[in-house]
């Protein structure tokens, strides 16, 4: 198949590497010309393990090329791929569909023969209606079929998701699509993940209802989490317990400072709006966007609680900036908001991550950037370990307590182990595991 990744950004560049790695012929457009620049000179503009050789190996063998210039490729393609941004709308958190919508009216002017639009867009209900009624009105003549295919990969195992995915969803009703999206895929339900045909409008809100309900299972742990600490209970243990339970899953059970990143926060907060626009309304993940909002700068507090209450020109060592591990991605990090917190009561901010602190940097303003976690530790009078980047797992705790002022480490992703920690002398704070620790 002739395929067009319009977006060249986590998904449209993992999800175009990973189609001409099935043996399809593919180009990645991008109208940022900076990111086509870096990836012809061979610099992949994002941290995404595996992405890099990847890439290489399929621009070495001819099956993918990059371009700023949308018309060409789109009009060879069997199918054009529109995976740009969808961000949350300033002012009202309603999807900003922008970008979509101006990359419909490109790829309706340039396509030729039957052509299949597909939206990897995370997009609400009914945009693949008005991307249809676009391309109809820009181009009346176009041979072409929208249709929804929602991108579940992860960003720190992407290649991986994208490679051997739970299952494919495919909202189309038209058999010329179904077929050519069949032959796009054949090579995974080869591997047996199963494709799901649905309608559009039904293959759009599975993704949102994916991400709320994981979203929601986030916050409901992370409750518990609280409630742990109340009751001297362990939420390790209790997630252990319930995630035991099939009907349960013992995936997304790890309480932390709240969930962040690329695709959540945009996510849940698109899908209370279109409820409520609905009279529908999603009180539950409403409940859940209001609940992660306040658990950030809660995690402030529970760190200068931690370090004595009060930081007042006290420095803090803040280990992980990303928003989980494995990627470069800083969009919603909690990080952000806890940072903002411990500067607010007074504090000076080390930090360090392994690959994000270019992105990083201009967000936050002020904060000393270190190049390991025990430089960032100097003076400390707490570190806080916000991300689990593996590289924290095993960290030399006595260098660690040495370069430290006072012997205070906050654990917000649970990493370790109480005894471990204060065996080596330091104060210990997690998340959820209550017993001798309570209130704190
Ligand atoms: N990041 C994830 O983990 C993830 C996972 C699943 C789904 N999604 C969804 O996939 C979509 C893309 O997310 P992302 O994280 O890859 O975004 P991104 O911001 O990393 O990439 C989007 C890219 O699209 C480009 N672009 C915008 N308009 C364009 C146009 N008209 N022509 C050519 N290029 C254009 C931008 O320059 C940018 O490089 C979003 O809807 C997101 O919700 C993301």
């Amino acid at each position: 198949m002739n395929i067009v990744m319009i977006g060249s950004g986590y998904v449209g560049l993992v999800s175009g590497v990973c189609f001409a790695d099935f043996g399809h012929q593919v180009t990645c457009v991008d109208k940022d010309e900076s990111k086509i620049v870096a990836l012809k000179a061979g610099r992949i503009p994002i941290y995404e393990p595996g992405l890099q050789e990847l890439v290489a190996k399929n621009v070495r063998d001819g099956r993918l090329s990059f371009t700023t210039d949308l018309a060409g490729p789109v009009g060879e393609a069997d199918a054009v791929f529109i995976a740009v941004g969808t961000p949350s709308r300033r002012g009202d958190g309603h999807a900003d569909l922008s970008y979509v919508y101006a990359a419909a009216r490109e790829i309706a002017r340039a396509v030729k023969g039957f052509t299949v639009v597909v939206d990897k867009s995370t997009v609400p209900v009914g945009t693949g209606d008005e991307v249809e009624r676009i391309i109809r009105e820009e181009s009346p003549k176009a041979d072409v079929c929208v249709c929804s295919n929602p991108e579940f990969l992860r960003e720190g195992a992407a290649i991986s998701d994208f490679k051997r995915p739970d299952r494919i969803v495919v909202g189309t009703t038209d058999e010329r699509a179904r077929a050519v999206m069949n032959e796009i895929y054949r090579p995974l339900f080869l591997n047996t993940s199963p494709m799901i045909f649905t309608d559009r409008r039904t293959a759009e809100l599975i993704k949102y209802a994916a991400n709320a309900f994981l979203a929601m299972k986030i916050t409901f742990i992370n409750e518990v989490a609280d409630l742990c600490e109340k009751l001297g209970a362990d939420v390790q243990q209790v997630a252990r317990g319930i995630g035991a339970d099939n009907r349960i899953g013992a995936k997304f059970l790890h309480a932390g400072p709240g969930y962040g990143g690329s695709c959540f926060p945009k996510d849940t907060l698109a899908l209370v709006k279109t409820a409520q626009d609905h009279d529908s309304p999603m009180r539950l993940i409403e409940t859940t966007v209001a609940v992660n909002d306040q658990r950030k700068r809660a995690m402030a507090r529970k760190i200068v609680r931690a370090a004595g209450g009060d930081i007042h020109g006290k420095t803090v060592a803040v280990l992980g900036l990303t928003f989980k591990p494995n990627t470069d991605d800083m969009r919603e990090a909690p990080s952000l908001s806890i940072i903002q917190g411990l500067v607010d009561a007074g504090a000076r901010v080390r930090a360090y991550d392994p690959e994000g602190t270019e992105q990083a940097r201009p967000l936050l303003e002020g904060v000393t950037f270190c190049r390991n976690p025990y430089e960032a530790a100097e003076g400390a009078c707490a570190v806080a370990i916000v991300t689990e980047w593996d590289q924290f797992r095993a960290l030399d705790l006595a260098r660690l307590r040495e370069a430290m002022a006072e012997a205070v480490l906050v654990d917000l992703r649970n990493i370790y182990e109480p005894e471990e920690v204060t065996r080596h002398g330091f104060t210990y704070t997690s998340i959820g595991r209550g017993s001798g620790m309570a209130g704190v």
